[in-house]
């Protein structure tokens, strides 16, 4: 360590003191110690490939391919899913599964292939397995959309766990997506992405890389089919991507390519191809349908690390209030607790916490909790005694509690791979629930320990259960949190069985929407930082989570009030749709940016209000179908280009196309759309895609624009559901899909299917049911009619 090493340290640990940052020191030498006894270096390596074919034995499903030095077993599931795993590796145990592996599908035979392979053929796709061990994954009609190279290991002669590099390629035009929540995506462009989540310890922005929830999952979208790949191992490694190429004129294609380096775990791959609905389709039935927030929890929260008080918080909700801005949640950050403690409250400064808690209820605002994993570790804190008495922290190789230093200073951490931990901790939430807090808000759990220098997480070789397995912390690192937010869901299912938990984390991994959301954690405060968070939201919705969103106005600094309000804006739209900021940090309230901004910050959170039915229906077919509410403006026609290479606007569902403002000084912009009709939602004004087209961005507002014959579930001014309905263009049809709210609890609404037709110069909006159409039991708007 060196003097830079200690500054950035006591700057990472801030106003929290020197003794802070002395055991942030302590802690790093002891991370170092511990991990040089205990993972000494590998030593020599013995490189290893496939070999040739041998032998190949059938099974259900698929079967096994005997090489010379490896075997490979492949396994068509029933839900047309397909898995690969090298070197014995089946499907399970796996963190990132919804439960059982999916049974295998009887009809799906391994049979020769050409040149002395073999395949499996699969309703979407055929996979195909060279002589030496390529694997092909190729479209019904035979175009080859990935080709694994044979994959090599690198095996420490001494023993121990071998790491492993699987390259491939991938078609000329493909353009990666994925790999978690990426800052400089949604379009993952060449480089080198690591998979090990991370606290960045300071605000971050587009060049930031990893963050804190990475995953192994690369969504490819092709000219010829879109296609998802999942490498279950849960081991720190890298991603290099290299778009490919295509030759102009006499020129060849270069392929893109994409190579998986990890330091450990299996190599097995699961992979699904079709349109991308189909795809996340296949994804959440493999890893979990995404979990139902509360209706409250999709309309506007707001945080701040820092409210300090009681008092301070009832002044900021009255802000809202006299102001007459919508607000459904206040979230309490750390300076709530009992000198950080996770699970208590400072009672000077929160005295009577239920009671706010109650009053804001009754006005129809939810309060949610922070939730860390580190336990201060000192006898007689209540949390640290009853862990310590079920063992529940992690241990070093020697046994000993692995101590590392988070906001309560000197802290252990649960060990969240262990059943028995998960349901201790689970119970935990029932002081949170005595309080009065409704929702959950997981923190620093990739896990964070602030150390002076090296990585700001536990030691490699912290012990930890996997579920009896035993293993380090090299293998358990990467789903901590995704254990951590199952803890804290199954707790509170059990807890508060009749409400539906509202759960998010800012860490996860694979499967991690199966417990709640995420948000974007401390994204810095500036324009990057805005383009930033709707990457991030973007990507991690193509990996199966589709409940996020940033700090609206950055994490830290004073946003200008043009880039607060186009944040604001933005952050109208998004799944989860809340302003935090940093201790240090400048305000966030609404009002503090002037009257201009307050007015323009007013429209949005009325215009979210009014389209809570919609999120309500889109969190639904979330559910139902995997299907992110934000999604790539490619989502419905992956084949077509320009709108693949798109980044800076979206579509909410089916119905809205949303183009944020993400430059200063912009008043109008440029929107790529897909094919049909599109009405500007304000001025009704129709383009027509594909094609770009300018439309206006004043300050009051972004453009979001509705497809021709889309039918959204809107509030009325009565409170009741409504549908808006845009008028198709003459002689087209259009539709929508409406899933009303059925309250916070377990009742499944039923799935209302709305059609639009023009007959003569009448629009008819009927809804569709078993027994024919019908009028349907809401007012409607139509809007759009003066394009025809
Ligand atoms: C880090 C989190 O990312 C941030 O949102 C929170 O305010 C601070 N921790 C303090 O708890």
């Amino acid at each position: 360590m060196d003097g830079r090493d200690l500054v950035r340290s006591v700057k990472a640990v801030g106003s929290t003191g020197a003794a802070q940052s002395l055991r942030t020191v302590a802690a790093a030498w002891r991370r170092r110690r511990t991990d040089a006894a205990a993972l000494p270096p590998r030593g020599a390596e013995r490189a290893r490939v496939p070999g040739v074919v041998r032998e190949v034995e059938p099974g259900p499903g698929g079967g096994v391919i005997r090489f010379t030095r490896s075997e490979l077993r492949i396994v068509v599931a029933v839900n047309g899913v397909v898995f690969w795993g090298w070197d014995g590796a089946g499907p399970e145990p796996s963190y990132a599964l919804a439960g059982r592996c999916p049974e295998p599908d009887p009809r799906a035979l391994l049979e020769p292939d050409k040149d002395g392979g073999w395949r499996v053929v699969a309703e979407r796709m055929t996979v195909a397995v060279s002589r030496h061990g390529a694997v092909e994954v190729r479209t019904p009609g035979g175009v080859v959309l990935r080709r694994d190279l044979p994959p090599r290991w690198w095996e420490p002669v001494g023993g121990g766990a071998a790491r492993w590099m699987q390259r491939s390629e991938v078609a000329s035009d493909a353009r990666f997506f994925g790999l978690g929540g990426r800052a400089s995506g949604p379009r993952l462009r060449d480089g080198t992405y690591r998979l090990w989540n991370t606290d960045p310890g300071r605000a971050f922005g587009p060049g930031d890389d990893p963050l804190y929830v990475t995953m192994p999952v690369q969504l490819v979208v092709a000219d010829a089919a879109t296609h998802l790949v999942f490498h279950d191992s849960s081991w720190d490694g890298t991603v290099t991507l290299r778009e490919g190429e295509e030759g102009a004129g006499s020129g060849h294609d270069r392929a893109g390519s994409s190579e998986l380096r990890m330091d450990g775990g299996p190599l097995r791959c699961w992979a699904m191809v079709g349109t991308p609905a189909r795809v996340l389709l296949a994804w959440a039935s493999l890893t979990g349908a995404p979990a139902l927030p509360p209706a409250w929890a999709l309309g506007y929260h707001h945080a701040r690390w820092g409210f300090g008080s009681e008092r301070e918080v009832r002044r900021i909700v009255s802000g809202y209030q006299e102001r007459e801005l919508p607000l459904d949640a206040v979230h309490l950050d750390i300076d709530h607790y009992d000198e950080h403690q996770v699970f208590t409250v400072n009672r000077e400064h929160f005295p009577e916490l239920p009671v706010l808690a109650q009053e804001l209820r009754r006005s129809g605002i939810r309060l949610v909790s922070i939730v860390d994993p580190g336990v201060r570790a000192v006898p007689g804190n209540a949390v640290y005694d009853s862990g310590t008495a079920e063992d529940a922290f992690v241990r070093d190789a020697l046994g000993r509690p692995v101590r590392g230093v988070v906001w309560p200073g000197e802290s252990v951490f649960p060990d969240f791979t262990h059943a028995r931990v998960r349901e201790w901790w689970g119970r935990l939430y029932e002081e949170r629930l005595a309080q009065g807090f409704a929702g959950f808000w997981h923190d620093m759990n990739e896990p964070t320990s602030f150390t002076a220098f090296g990585e700001s997480t536990l030691p490699r070789s912290a012990r930890h259960s996997l579920e009896g397995r035993g293993g380090d912390h090299r293998e358990a690192h990467n789903v901590y949190a995704l254990c951590m937010a199952k803890a804290g869901y199954d707790g509170l299912r059990e807890l508060a069985s009749r409400e539906r938990p509202f759960v998010f984390s800012r860490s996860g991994w694979a499967g991690m929407q199966r417990y709640g959301g995420t948000w974007s954690g401390d994204v810095a405060t500036g324009w990057p930082g805005l383009r930033a968070s709707l990457s991030l939201v973007m990507g991690l919705g193509l990996c199966g989570v589709p409940y996020s969103g940033p700090d609206v106005g950055g994490f830290d600094g004073s946003p200008s009030p043009e880039l607060y309000l186009r944040w604001f804006q933005l952050g109208a739209y998004l799944p989860l749709f809340r302003t935090h900021a940093s201790l240090r940090a400048g305000r966030r309230e609404p009002w503090e940016f002037g009257a201009e901004v307050l007015e323009h910050a007013r429209v949005a959170l009325v215009e979210r209000r009014r389209l809570l039915p919609y999120f309500v229906t889109l969190a639904h077919l979330a559910r139902r179908t995997g299907a992110p509410y934000v999604r790539p403006l490619w989502w419905g026609a992956p084949e077509d280009r320009a709108l693949r290479d798109c980044e800076d606007a979206f579509l909410l569902g089916d119905c809205l196309l949303v183009a944020p403002v993400l430059d200063p000084g912009a008043d109008r912009r440029a929107v790529q759309l897909p094919r049909g009709r599109w009405y500007d939602t304000v001025t009704e004004q129709a383009y027509e895609g594909p094609g770009q087209v300018l439309v206006d961005a004043p300050l009051s507002r972004i453009p979001v624009l509705a497809r021709a014959g889309a039918v959204v579930p809107v509030r009325g001014d009565d409170g009741g559901l409504e549908l808006e309905v845009w008028a198709p263009a003459q002689g087209r049809t259009g539709g929508g899909l409406v899933v009303a709210d059925a309250g916070d609890g377990w009742d499944e609404p039923e799935l209302e299917r709305y059609v639009t037709r023009w007959e003569g110069r009448r629009l008819v909006v009927e809804r569709e049911g078993e027994s024919g159409a019908g009028e349907p039991p809401y007012p409607v708007r139509v809007r759009g009619l003066g394009e025809r």
